[in-house]
């Protein structure tokens, strides 16, 4: 099957990159969210990546054009239902997805295959609530979704292989690297980031380090990006918190249990960049000042 139409479930943070990147891939591209208003928020935030990448060169006016052409934002499910592959990202909770994907599946017709972003839900249970669990599968995609060039492409024990095969094809004309895992918890990368994330914040308990020190520690030593507690700020600290939570409770392993202080930031709200305040304070975003715990 020739996959041309995508549907998008969910313009937030994640939703929109997804819908920004098969619209920039060439795919016809429906994208939804719950209200208007919420679409008009995603779909400003893509046009504003657009904005940039023409600003700077790296898309011609054209090109904008034509990929803004090819995306459109509805708050019908209705409209989704002669996609040929749909990606679901909303809210981390079971029951929304299951009963999300049950609607679709009564609209769309067999071929349609599902995907779902969940980063920690256990794509089996999902798939469940649809007649085809066998065209179903993960697509993981990371934040910033336009940058980042990964996609977790997962298959549980009743996925097709030919669909599966589809899915790893379909990742690489979004232009990500896909790599093959299997429905286990986390799938590969949460596994191996979300123990080490944890463990920062266990060294930061134990006065290991300060923030800065821990985060420069590993940036400088080890070349990543961002350190380990910008990078919790920047996932989210409630969403990492509930990622653990989820792992702790299928693995049972203490490297999955989340921190004393990690629980508190998220009770107190501090969730990280998007609250203004995590392991550092955004009051001014260009220049955060670790905090003093
Ligand atoms: N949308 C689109 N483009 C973006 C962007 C966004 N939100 N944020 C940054 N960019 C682009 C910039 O325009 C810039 O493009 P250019 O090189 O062509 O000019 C490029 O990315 C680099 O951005 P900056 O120069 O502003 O800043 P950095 O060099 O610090 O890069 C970063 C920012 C790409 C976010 C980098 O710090 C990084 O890779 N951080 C790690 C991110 C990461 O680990 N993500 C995965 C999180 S885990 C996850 O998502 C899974 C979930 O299940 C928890």
């Amino acid at each position: 099957m020739a996959i041309q139409k995508v549907g998008v479930v969910g313009c937030g943070l994640m939703g929109s990159g997804i819908a920004q990147v098969c619209a920039a891939s060439g795919f016809a591209t429906v994208v939804r969210e719950v209200s208007g208003e919420l679409l008009d928020k995603g779909l400003k935030s893509i046009d504003k990546n657009l904005n940039r990448l023409a600003e700077k060169g790296a898309i011609t006016e054209a090109a904008k054009g034509e990929i803004r052409g090819r995306l459109k934002g509805t708050t019908v499910i209705e409209d989704l239902k002669n996609c040929d592959v749909i990606i679901e990202a909303i809210i981390e909770q079971l029951p929304a997805k299951r009963e999300l994907f049950g609607a679709l599946d009564a609209i769309c017709p067999p071929t349609t295959i599902f995907a779902s972003n969940t980063s920690s839900l256990t794509i089996t249970e999902i798939a469940t609530a649809t007649k085809r669990p066998q065209r179903f599968v993960g697509l993981h995609f990371f934040n910033p979704v336009p940058v980042m060039k990964l996609v977790e492409v997962v298959r549980t024990i009743a996925t097709d292989p030919a669909v599966y095969e589809e899915m790893l094809a379909f990742g690489a004309k979004l232009g990500k690297t896909p790599v093959r895992a299997h429905d286990g918890t986390g799938f590969i990368v949460n596994r191996l980031l979300v123990p080490y994330l944890l463990d920062a914040i266990r060294a930061l308990e134990e006065g290991v380090g300060s923030i800065e020190d821990i985060d420069n520690s590993m940036k400088l030593g080890c070349g990543h990006p961002m350190g380990p507690l910008t990078l919790l700020d920047f996932v989210g600290l409630d969403t990492t918190y509930y990622i653990s939570q989820i792992m702790f409770e299928e693995f049972k392993e203490r490297r999955f249990a989340a921190p004393p202080l990690l629980k508190r930031m998220v009770l107190a709200g501090w969730n990280g960049r998007k609250a203004g305040r995590g392991f550092y304070d955004y009051a001014d975003p260009q220049k955060p000042k670790a905090m003093k715990f």
